[in-house]
């Protein structure tokens, strides 16, 4: 894992396009890499395999995207990308991290279930999708020192 930096964005891009339907675009990670939030990639043999991006306002930190290349996924990956934020958010005392996810997404709701977040509420039809929209379930986990998972 190191931090992200400019010369990733092409790989970072082409595994969001590959894994989201509603991807993030290049201004947002450059924004979010001009704004100094945590962005960091999981890099093995020089290939971008993951990578995630996390906001700290205040006491309180929020993860903006998470993703892990299709062929790369199940691995772990995406759990230790996760806990590595949870763990710079412990560092930088924060007192919680929040998140929005799609109701329909299985793989994440269950990895930030087992990473120790709970529901805290619904924002109904939030995201567009295939039929319309979709509720987004906003989630929080509280940072006691010790990290799940
Ligand atoms: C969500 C995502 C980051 C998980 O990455 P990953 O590297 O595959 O996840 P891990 O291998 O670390 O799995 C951790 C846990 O997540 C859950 N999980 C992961 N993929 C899953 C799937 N397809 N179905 C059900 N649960 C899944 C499991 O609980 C898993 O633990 P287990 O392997 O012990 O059962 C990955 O699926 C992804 O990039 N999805 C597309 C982007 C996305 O949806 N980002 C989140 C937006 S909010």
């Amino acid at each position: 894992m190191r931090d992200m930096t400019l010369a990733d964005v092409d790989a970072v891009l082409a595994i969001e396009q590959a894994v989201q339907t509603y991807p993030w675009t290049r201004g947002n990670f450059m924004d979010a890499l001009n704004s100094g939030y945590v962005c960091r990639v999981d890099e093995m043999g020089g290939e971008i395999r993951g990578f995630a991006v996390l906001r700290l306002v205040l006491d309180e930190a929020e993860l903006l995207s998470i993703g892990v290349a299709a062929d790369q996924q199940r691995k772990g990956l995406g759990r230790a990308l996760l806990l590595e934020m949870l763990d710079l958010a412990c560092q930088k005392n924060m007192l919680r991290v929040f998140l929005e996810v799609r109701a329909s997404n299985v793989a994440a709701l269950a990895l930030y279930r087992s990473a120790g977040f709970g529901e805290i509420g619904i924002r109904r039809d939030y995201y567009q999708n295939a039929n319309g929209s979709e509720d987004a379930i906003t989630m929080a986990c509280e940072l006691t020192g010790e990290i799940n998972g």
